[in-house]
């Protein structure tokens, strides 16, 4: 199944979209998890609404996600197999491609300034587990006490998981925006915990440039959510990037979920912002929490 929504938005304008990841939200949840959305896109409409750039704007959506303990990043992220934490986080801009990405990074607050620091420092793209902490730690970020991080949701999810016998399970709660500025730039930023159970040293799509988050001023922006090892086989994010040079953000999100399910099985969600700053989203899981700012209102759902 795919559902879609989309809405014009004129040249000069601004627009963003944030997702609280592709799951199975009990509906007893949805309203708190679409606060969530609602509160992160908030943040970055003011941003953008007082002239601030889409990669401002991207990010800070995704700390207020990051810090609210109900979305899988941050704050709450799920636990690996071993019953700690390894954060993915990416961020990304179209003008220049600059990106900054970590992935199995050791408990900080807040991942994607990390990966934002990555991006501005300019040397490299990705850092990775022990190689990303010290990055971390030389830009002047501390590391998190991972007690003040790991909640009870967390320790109970790999409980479930650990009983089930499986060797990881599905999350949900990955944490995106995409964005949009009056200067016509676009940005994406995503970030996660993973999967529940993980195996130690697994990453998945979301700190991948192309996979999980990406933007071009030449297409828009992507932010992927979802079964990260079939987003990363079909480069969901720099595909859909591409096509949005020659079709809106709606088709292209629908089209791509589809098509992902069907050449690798794998379920998910992908929010888009077209470089007129149309927005588009599907989903092939139950819901998909999410909420839309631009310059003539907005909008959230699951
Ligand atoms: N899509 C998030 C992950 O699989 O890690």
């Amino acid at each position: 199944m795919s559902v879609t929504r989309s809405w014009a938005s004129d040249g000069g304008r601004f627009a963003v979209l944030v997702h609280g990841g592709a799951g199975d939200v009990p509906d007893a949840k949805v309203e708190r998890h679409v606060a969530g959305c609602r509160a992160a896109a908030a943040r970055a409409r003011e941003i953008l609404a007082a002239g601030g750039s889409a990669l401002d704007a991207a990010q800070a959506a995704v700390i207020v996600l990051e810090d609210d303990p109900v979305f899988n990043a941050g704050t709450g992220a799920c636990l690996t197999a071993d019953g700690t934490l390894e954060l993915d986080a990416c961020v990304m801009e179209g003008e220049a491609l600059r990106a900054g990405a970590v992935c199995a990074l050791d408990p900080f607050k807040n991942p994607i300034a990390i990966a934002r620091a990555v991006l501005e420092e300019g040397t490299h793209v990705l850092y990775a587990a022990r190689g990303a902490r010290a990055f971390a730690e030389g830009a002047g970020f501390s590391p998190a006490d991972p007690a003040s991080m790991i909640t009870e949701a967390a320790r109970q999810k790999l409980a479930e998981a650990r009983a089930s016998g499986k060797v990881s399970g599905w999350a949900g709660g990955t944490v995106g925006a995409v964005a949009r500025d009056v200067r016509g730039h676009v940005a994406a930023a995503t970030s996660t915990g993973g999967m529940v159970g993980k195996r130690a040293g697994r990453v998945g799509d979301s700190p991948i440039v192309g996979a999980g988050t990406y933007a071009d001023d030449l297409g828009g922006a992507a932010s992927a959510t979802g079964h990260g090892e079939g987003i990363l086989r079909v480069a969901l994010g720099a595909t859909a990037v591409h096509r949005l040079a020659h079709a809106g953000p709606e088709p292209v999100a629908r089209g791509l979920i589809a098509e992902m399910r069907a050449r690798v099985g794998a379920t998910g969600g992908l929010i888009l912002v077209g470089r007129d700053g149309r927005l588009g989203w599907a989903r092939s899981t139950r819901t998909m929490t999410w909420a839309a700012e631009w310059d003539g209102g907005g909008e959230a759902g699951a």
